[in-house]
């Protein structure tokens, strides 16, 4: 039965199609809404309640607190994938057999050179360069050093696209850390897995060989694979929206670093450490912060609280905070901020306000307890998140272009003056 969803406009009646789409959700086509209304528009800042596009990667539901990548539920890839296999999953939609995953990996390894003059962008960036910034701009440069834009109704050019940006994205990260710590611009080792080898490009020193640990590489492995895709958030809407005036995938990739750096964004995993400093320092007071959080005339907000999508516990966080535990007793490292985040997380649970505005602890809230336990200094967090984030970017651009979305134009309701005449300068 065909559902239709009627809007009345002083007393005249237009009808639009419900569709019903996989997880039975409905949703209200309005694309011929100002067509046959006569330019009628609607208004929905933060896109509240707006579907922006269909997609068949990720199936979030907030109610629940589901979270699945092309079908898969989150908690069983996070247990039994790796990495790269999410990557792949993500992007061509389907679990790589052997031999393809044997192929993507080496394809990636293929590529995990940049040009030498990329080290001679990075000279010319201060030292004390928030590494998100010099991530975005060395992934626009990209497109300097790989000119030709990537013809996307070719499955071989798309994916050498694609293994080039794997391939190269985790050195720019780690040398955007190695310009912050001093260290000499260096290669990984393509006999090492994906993230092992990330470690050994961020850490190893010159003097030293490099032993990575492989609890830190399970950790860091399945901290890559919570963070891969969460659909159409803000990074991703800009990644979607800048791909669609036809530009190449490095730069709506960068311009997707961008939107991941504020603080309401992937930011909030740097935030939620320098909160959790703060009351440190300031004897453990929780008390206080959670005061100010609730004050609504103090702008702070607890960082790792709330979600525009999840009004239940967000999947990712249940996973990390178990994780967090794991790795700092396996790793034998002990941290008074997991007691603080721990003792925040129970006052705000049984808070009303919290409780009312059904704020749960996100992603972001205990990531940065396990990131420092690695070893991965601070401002180092939000790059983690990007290179996490980067298939889902991937994924979704390249969804969008294959699927010839038309250019992302939102409308707005304007609410400024009507027409007045010009005045010259001197009749002011
Ligand atoms: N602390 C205190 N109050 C909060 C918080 C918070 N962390 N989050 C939301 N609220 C309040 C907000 O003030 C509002 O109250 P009221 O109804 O009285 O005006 C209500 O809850 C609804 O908040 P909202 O700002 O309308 O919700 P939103 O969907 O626009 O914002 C959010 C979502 C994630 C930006 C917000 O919850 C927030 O700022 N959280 C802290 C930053 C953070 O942890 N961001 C990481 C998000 S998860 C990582 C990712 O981006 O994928």
């Amino acid at each position: 039965m065909s559902r239709i969803a009627t809007i009345e406009i002083d007393g005249k009646k237009y009808e639009f199609p419900v569709i019903e789409v996989t997880e039975n959700e409905l949703a209200i086509d309005i694309k011929t809404l100002r067509a046959v209304t006569g330019g009628v528009t609607t208004i929905d800042p933060g896109y509240k309640n707006t579907g922006s596009c269909e997609s068949a990667i990720t199936f979030l539901d907030g109610e629940e607190g589901i979270l699945r990548y092309r079908g898969y539920s989150i908690e069983e890839l996070a247990e039994k994938a790796d990495f790269l296999e999410v990557a792949y999953l993500l992007i061509f939609g389907e679990l790589p057999t052997k031999v393809e995953l044997e192929k993507f990996h080496s394809d990636i390894k293929g590529q995990a050179i940049v040009d030498e003059d990329i080290k001679k962008i990075i000279d010319g960036f201060p030292k004390a360069a928030h590494p998100m910034g010099v991530l975005s701009s060395l992934t626009s440069a990209l497109v300097a050093f790989n000119p030709t834009s990537v013809n996307v109704d070719s499955e071989e050019e798309m994916y050498n696209a694609i293994v080039r940006i794997l391939g190269k994205f985790p050195v720019l990260t780690a040398w955007a850390y190695r310009k912050q710590a001093g260290l000499p611009l260096d290669y990984g080792d393509n006999s090492l897995g994906y993230v092992e080898n990330f470690m050994k490009m961020m850490f190893k020193k010159p003097t030293e060989e490099y032993e990575c640990n492989p609890v830190v590489v399970d950790a860091l492995d399945k901290l890559l694979i919570l963070h891969a895709d969460h659909e159409q958030n803000c990074s991703t809407s800009t990644v979607r929206i800048v791909g669609s005036s036809n530009a190449g995938l490095f730069v709506s990739l960068s311009a997707g670093i961008n939107a991941l750096w504020g603080p309401l964004h992937g930011g909030a995993n740097q935030a939620v450490i320098e909160m959790l400093e703060a009351i440190k320092e300031d004897d453990g007071d929780t008390k206080k912060y959670m005061a100010k959080a609730k004050d609504k005339s103090d702008p702070f907000r607890l960082m790792g609280f709330g979600h525009r999508v999840y009004k239940n516990f967000d999947p990712r966080a249940k996973i990390i905070k178990v994780s967090a535990d794991k790795v700092m007793h396996e790793l034998g490292v002990e941290d008074p901020i997991l007691e603080i985040a721990k003792g925040l997380e129970k006052e705000a649970l049984e808070d009303k306000y919290f409780v009312d505005r059904k704020l749960y602890p996100n992603v972001d809230f205990y990531s940065g307890i396990i990131y420092r336990a690695l070893g991965i200094p601070t401002d180092m967090f939000t790059p983690m998140f990007a290179l996490g984030r980067l298939p889902g970017w991937i994924a979704q651009w390249r969804e969008m272009r294959q699927r010839k979305e038309p250019i992302g134009r939102p409308r707005q309701v304007y609410i400024g003056e009507t027409y007045r005449p010009f005045k010259k300068v001197e009749d002011r």
